[in-house]
């Protein structure tokens, strides 16, 4: 059973304050991008797994490997798959791992839907998003594509309205950013910003605020940020249908931590709107920069000048919104 997913780029990405389970309250607007892995599973002996393609040697192989902890949760909440559990997984990456394209979850996805469907175990939707949610944040909108909101840790969808076809250039990095490590890296930014700004108003200096940002750690973070809150103005954009309205409404409040991470993200992103990006962000927790285009020849344009100026390990152009996971062959046995 064959099953094709598609990577993610965030419209919006409005991160809160850290929760007590280690995750950040979010508002996202996903979209779902045409660029796609594909994964196979097979009855086997024993579960195991395969990457060829993109960055496969950084994919963990065996217990680890997020599509083989789905085909296993799978197997645990489906009653109905007359016994068979195990399976050979084949995952044909083209989705960079560790690029805020969420990769992983997309190969979770797509084995849970694969593994639905050689057992015949028969999950709707619905209880195949919440297998997925227990799996990863963006695991459900792996399920669902498309362009959707997500609320609470992501996992919580709501389809969007969005009108027609947008064109995106995705420019790829040299290696990959640990998710983890850039939600610690916003709220590390974000305390010492609220410790700056508490100091500069009794006038203490940098050193004091400094200090006061290392002490205070992730509960000055929590009073700093913000609830998060979807964007009405980016809503009313997609409705419409206007990338040139869309472009600059593309917001990631996880863009600085990334950058601050990654300098180099910055010279992409510039790269991007001196070539006439509409609109230029990180994609998720990075390093992958994303580049909406009017239509499919300037997103031509802008790859071939993204390439040429060097800022990047390689470019793909794509269009959203793509569909979610979703069967493309079956084998009889
Ligand atoms: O859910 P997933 O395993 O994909 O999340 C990976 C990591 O990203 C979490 O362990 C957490 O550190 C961070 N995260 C977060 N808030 C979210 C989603 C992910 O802090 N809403």
């Amino acid at each position: 059973m064959t099953v094709r997913v598609p990577a993610k780029v965030n419209l919006q990405l409005s991160v809160g304050p850290p929760r007590g389970d280690g995750y950040h309250d979010l508002v996202t607007v996903f979209h779902a991008v045409s660029l796609f892995d594909e994964v196979t599973v097979r009855p086997a002996d024993r579960t195991s797994v395969v990457v060829t393609g993109e960055d496969a040697a950084s994919v963990p192989a065996g217990r680890a490997n997020l599509a083989a902890r789905a085909a296993r949760a799978l197997a645990a909440a489906s009653t109905r798959r007359g016994g068979r559990s195990a399976v050979r997984i084949e995952i044909r990456k083209r989705i960079p791992v560790s690029a805020g394209l969420a990769g992983g979850s997309a190969d979770a996805a797509a084995a849970l839907v694969a593994c639905n469907e050689l057992w015949g175990a028969g999950l709707t939707p619905p209880e195949l998003r919440e297998v997925g949610a227990s799996v990863g944040s963006d695991v459900p909108f792996a399920l669902l594509g498309g362009t959707a909101i997500g609320q609470g840790r992501g996992e919580q969808l709501t389809a969007a309205l969005a009108a027609g076809t947008y064109h995106w250039v995705l420019a790829f990095a040299t290696g990959g950013l640990s998710t983890p490590e850039v939600y610690a890296a916003c709220d590390r930014l974000r305390a010492r910003a609220a410790a700056q700004g508490r100091a500069s108003t009794r006038g203490a200096g940098g050193a004091a605020s400094d200090r006061a940002a290392s002490s205070a750690g992730v509960a000055s973070a929590a009073a700093a940020a913000q609830q998060p809150r979807l964007s009405t103005e980016l809503m009313a954009a997609l409705r419409s249908g206007d990338p040139a309205a869309v472009g600059p409404l593309l917001t990631n409040d996880l863009q600085p931590a990334a950058v601050s991470l990654r300098p180099d993200l910055r010279r992409a992103l510039n790269a991007g709107r001196e070539h006439g990006a509409l609109g230029a962000i990180v994609s998720g927790s990075g390093p992958t920069c994303a580049f909406l285009a009017a239509d499919a020849r300037r997103a031509r344009e802008l790859a071939v000048s993204l390439t040429s100026a060097g800022v990047c390990r390689a470019v793909v152009q794509v269009k959203g919104p793509a569909a979610g996971a979703a069967v493309v062959a079956a084998e009889r046995r």
